[in-house]
């Protein structure tokens, strides 16, 4: 009230004016009780402007899609991270090699697969005649490393899921290799085992994926790697019968 007002509502004889203090009338219309214990208020990073919608995502070119990944602060992975770890290769390869998440090594170079299991993902990929960067691209569901390696939790690859989902549109990859539990659970939206997912082609919005161990668990499960051969050489029939 400026003052010229109150004077005049004194010589009136109204002043002081009091206002009652709103009232809530039910639980629902309280003000969240975050307000009360924290002096500063909450952001929460998916609801900040700082965090790109999924819909912006889609539309981005590489150069934008690395930037917003790069100061990404959508899921709690953000304040654990040393680097994101976006993906490396050749932007328009044919192979798109998906694991789950950077682990220690990629978290500190922002590199994925650079670890053991990076250097088997090399023979791997030399056994069907591939390298890194030449026709193939390699990613993470997660572009953040989960504290102590522990599987990404669902809500953090939901966060994620546009920038993948982006790198595949703009890659335009003709083949789509899961490696691991992680990958193909979130790529098909499935429960299944690896055992029930692996050997089959599936379908990631309309580019084939077939599934396959991932190297880490190669490393520790030596028997199984005869699986995983059987596996690349799907991969490769299935590539051959796409030309
Ligand atoms: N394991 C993954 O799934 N991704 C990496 O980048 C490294 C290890």
């Amino acid at each position: 009230m400026n003052d010229r007002r109150k004077r005049i509502l004194k010589e009136l004889n109204l002043a002081p004016v009091w206002r009652t203090k709103p009232t809530y009338s039910n639980q629902d219309e309280l003000p969240p009780p975050e307000w009360f214990e924290h002096k500063n208020p909450i952001l929460h990073p998916c609801s900040s402007s700082d965090s790109s919608s999924a819909s912006d995502i889609t539309q981005m070119d590489w150069e934008l899609l690395k930037s917003t990944v790069s100061s990404c602060i959508a899921c709690p992975l953000n304040q654990t991270r040393t680097h994101t770890v976006f993906g490396v290769g050749d932007e328009h390869a044919d192979w798109l090699f998906i694991g789950e998440g950077p682990g220690a090594r990629e978290d500190a170079t922002g590199e994925p697969f650079v670890g053991q299991a990076g250097k088997l993902l090399d023979r791997m990929l030399a056994a069907i005649k591939l390298q890194r960067g030449d026709r193939v691209y390699i990613t993470n569901i997660v572009k953040c490393r989960p504290p102590n390696n522990r599987n990404p939790t669902p809500h953090e690859a939901k966060q994620c899921e546009p920038y993948l989902a982006r790198q595949i549109q703009l890659i335009r990859p003709r083949l789509i290799v899961a490696l691991g539990k992680v990958a193909a659970q979130n790529l098909l939206q499935s429960n299944d085992s690896i055992s029930i997912l692996r050997g089959k082609l599936h379908d990631y919005s309309g580019t084939p994926l077939i599934v396959t161990y991932h190297p880490a668990y190669l490393l520790r499960a030596l028997s199984e790697k005869a699986k995983a051969w059987q596996d690349l050489c799907f991969a490769v029939s299935i590539m051959e019968s796409l030309k």
